[in-house]
């Protein structure tokens, strides 16, 4: 190390051939950031190389993994695919002197982009496929004129593209696709620039004639677009009102929404239909365009709920139909949602929602989800209809679905209260000894109930239900959790299949894999978001921050400090330490990192239901 230190002194005056003589005076400080870095960097398993006293581009065995070595120096690091999350120390990453090119693209990194731009005189910037999220400072690229190629692609960015971005003199490629980047594109004066992609974001306006030589697909999925690429023209009113997407896909919405309605209102003044009643068949592309007048609405007959688009005649407009799965509160039709009032709710990963009122006074939710064309139509219509026969007080039965090649639209029952989310995180934590453990216990019991029973129903899928997050738990009556948004693995399209929250578990990073387990990951982590209020780094896309919430639980319990990490709120209600900190543990075993670890969902609730005796016990039930 001293030796290190003594020719690092010297070194700016010595020549190369000097240097390559003596790597190991060059890698010292290297060394010392690289495990700097690593330090703060969790789940790092792949980086074992990483170790103190040796050095980092000439180990035992050949420079450490992910480094890009040249002449004995570091000059890039690539750890791609390696399940890293956490937060970057950048500071690390300045003390890497030869540092050109940095990309830790398919990891679970979250929040904001860290300070990257204080490495000044890197060429390559790779972070796609990360949960990145928040807004980029629109100077962030300013003082960053060396880079060549950035990749930012499928993370959760929002905000406009940065201004600094466009005139970078050196930049060759810029991958922006699958992001949330709103707003209009700047105007580009990058002479190099021969591959960019800003397709499916939420771009809006015209695209500026820098850009005129990429192609359509460059900029598709941006509904606000208009140029010649898009086959949009820009028309001065379409400018001015594409000024905010959301009102756009609410309009969207709400056209698609009444054709699907007519069958909703039928079906809930109706007795009970058998779901074999109902045609299964005959697709349309033209729901938009379809005029509410076409659905005939027959009293007392769920045939007659529009479904005379049977007879699908391909270039001809068909009735937009709404397939109803289950009927058990009633029969709708697409009439009566197009009637209804529509809102937007907001948009996830897998599309977006909106609520809907009808003239009724029924109230529903229709979820728009895109890229689900993995089945044809005939085996799409059976998966669903499987997902309308189950029933469980905890588990959320679809109503109905409306099939259109590029869009599904699910409708199930509103439920005013909302997600666990909205109720845990929702009013700043206030819920005070509403949420008191034994309600906490109880829905955690409610929703490992419905998992199972989805386990049991489901046997022969990879994962059951592949999406379980607070999100997607919903709170019906009585602090009764109900399970929405499952079984969506075998509809969606593979290159899809990452929007699912499973997706989002150490096995689907390291490996591609799910399994039963993997959902019971799901649940471990909302059972440590309920007792310690946290947000998971994965549910972080609002740019306020987050931790990696397994690592931090998993490293509390290894230090024995666990009892600090429980929600403080509701210490003073009806409580037992002893009991929460049970739970969280259970929780841990949930979502350890190797599925074979984990529990599975019988063991987790016959662990729950040991912590329900013991409340008993305490005279807390
Ligand atoms: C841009 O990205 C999309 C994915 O969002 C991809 O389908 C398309 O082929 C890409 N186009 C170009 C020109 O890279
Ligand atoms: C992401 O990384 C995993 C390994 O961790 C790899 O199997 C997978 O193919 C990678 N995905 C992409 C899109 O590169």
């Amino acid at each position: 190390m001293a030796m290190g230190r003594i020719f690092g002194l010297f070194l700016p005056s010595l020549s190369t051939t000097f240097v390559l003589l003596f790597p190991l005076t060059f890698s010292a400080s290297d060394s010392d950031a690289l495990l700097k870095l690593k330090k703060s960097l969790n789940n790092a398993g792949a980086l074992d190389s990483w170790v103190p006293g040796s050095a980092p581009c000439n180990g035992p065995k050949g420079p450490w993994r992910g480094l890009v070595c040249q002449g004995g120096v570091v000059t890039g690091l690539s750890l791609d695919g390696m399940g890293l999350s956490g937060t970057i120390d950048v500071e690390a990453l300045v003390q890497i002197q030869g540092l050109r090119t940095f990309s830790v693209e398919n990891n679970s990194f979250a929040n904001t982009i860290p300070g990257f731009n204080r490495l000044g005189a890197l060429k390559v910037l790779s972070l796609s496929r990360n949960w990145f999220s928040g807004e980029i400072p629109s100077d962030y690229f300013a003082k960053m004129g060396s880079l060549k190629k950035v990749r930012l692609s499928y993370n959760k960015f929002t905000g406009k593209i940065p201004d600094s971005l466009a005139h970078l003199s050196n930049i060759v490629g810029l991958h922006l696709q699958r992001n949330q980047f709103s707003g209009r594109i700047p105007s580009f004066d990058c002479p190099n620039l021969n591959s960019l992609n800003v397709s499916n974001n939420r771009l809006e306006g015209e695209i500026p004639s820098s850009l005129s030589k990429f192609p359509a697909s460059s900029f598709a999925g941006n509904p606000g677009l208009c140029g010649k690429q898009v086959g949009v023209q820009c028309s001065s009113t379409l400018n001015k009102t594409s000024t905010n997407i959301i009102s756009a896909m609410v309009a969207l919405g709400v056209i698609i929404l009444l054709s699907v309605i007519v069958f909703f209102a039928i079906r809930w003044r109706k007795k009970k239909q058998t779901v074999s009643d109902v045609p299964a068949s005959g697709s349309s592309n033209d729901a938009v365009e379809v005029p509410v007048s076409m659905l005939p609405k027959e009293e007392g007959s769920i045939k007659s709920a529009g479904l005379d688009s049977n007879v699908s005649s391909p270039g001809k407009a068909s009735v937009a139909e709404l397939v109803m799965v289950d009927d058990e509160k009633g029969v709708f039709g697409m009439p009566d949602l197009m009637k209804g009032s529509a809102e937007a709710l907001g948009n996830g990963p897998l599309g977006s929602s909106y609520y809907v009122r009808m003239a009724n006074g029924v109230e529903v939710v229709a979820k728009s989800i895109k890229q689900m064309n993995a089945l044809g139509r005939d085996a799409f219509d059976a998966e669903v209809k499987k997902l309308g026969k189950l029933q469980h007080p905890n588990v959320l039965t679809p109503f109905a679905y409306h099939y259109r090649k590029e869009e599904k639209l699910f409708v199930y029952e509103y439920l005013p209260r909302g997600s666990l989310l909205h109720y845990l995180h929702g009013d700043g934590g206030k819920y005070g000894c509403d949420l008191e453990l034994l309600t906490r216990v109880k829905i955690v019991r409610g929703i490992a109930d419905g998992l199972e029973y989805l386990h049991n129903e489901f046997a022969s899928r990879d994962v059951p239900h592949g999406n379980l997050k607070l999100s997607n738990v919903l709170l019906g009556p009585d602090n009764r959790p109900l399970l929405s948004d499952y079984g969506y693995h075998p509809l969606l399209n593979v290159d899809s299949l990452d929007r699912l929250f499973a997706y989002k578990t150490p096995e689907a990073i390291q490996k591609q894999a799910v399994s039963f387990k993997t959902d019971v990951y799901c649940l471990g982590i909302i059972i440590l978001e309920m007792i310690t209020t946290e947000h998971p780094s994965q549910h972080v896309n609002d740019g306020n921050g987050g931790s990696d919430i397994v690592q931090w639980v998993a490293s509390a319990f290894s230090e024995g400090i666990q009892t600090e990490l429980l929600d403080t709120n509701i210490k003073g209600c009806r409580n037992s330490v002893r009991c929460m900190e049970k739970l969280l543990h259970v929780g841990a075993l949930c979502t350890k990192t190797s599925p074979e670890e984990r529990l599975d969902i019988k063991e987790a609730i016959r662990l729950i239901d040991e912590i329900m005796i013991e409340l008993k016990q305490y005279g807390i039930i």
